[in-house]
């Protein structure tokens, strides 16, 4: 059990993660998904819900930090916005105009790459290949694919309600 005092992830979250047990083969195996729990509930995974996870999981944090810092996915300082948008700039996408699509959106919205704006909405961040050259260039926004994107198309796309991302 976690102490009340400083627990930041919830009975549900927990309750989610130990339904998720049998698929596994040991506890460590529960890592990964426990993060992406925890990051799709409170849009980022900080230091204390990185205790807790390692409390459920029975690890020492430092176990599952390691996790966490392995994949650039997890934000830790502060979450990301509802919808997170990945703007692929690999080879096909670059090709067919990736690189000024990251550029126009994060202009249009006032923001850096990796940035989030001021009321929370939307993250923009560069990304590795999508693996849906064939519709470069391309944006994966929390889970949906957004294909064949112009600037315009991905603006209007993103100011869309999204499913929070799995
Ligand atoms: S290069 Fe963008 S999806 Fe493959």
């Amino acid at each position: 059990m976690i102490a009340q005092g400083r627990r930041v992830i919830s009975e549900a979250m927990v309750a989610e993660i130990e339904a998720l047990a049998p698929r596994y083969p040991n506890r460590r195996a529960l890592v990964l998904p426990a993060l992406h729990i925890v990051n799709r509930e409170l849009l980022h995974v900080p230091l204390d819900a990185v205790v807790d996870i390692a409390a459920v999981l029975g690890l020492p944090p430092a176990e599952v930090q390691d996790t966490l810092t392995f994949y650039q996915f997890f934000h830790q300082q502060k979450p990301h916005g509802k919808v997170r948008a990945f703007v692929c700039r690999s080879i096909s996408c670059a090709l067919r105009g990736g690189d000024e699509l990251l550029e126009s959106l994060c202009h249009a919205n006032g923001i850096d790459p990796y940035g989030t704006t001021p009321d929370g909405q939307l993250t923009i961040e560069p990304a590795e290949c999508l693996g849906a050259c064939d519709f470069a260039p391309c944006i994966l926004a929390n889970d949906d694919l957004l294909k064949n994107m112009t600037p315009e198309a991905a603006e209007a796309e993103l100011k869309k309600p999204r499913a929070r991302a799995t």
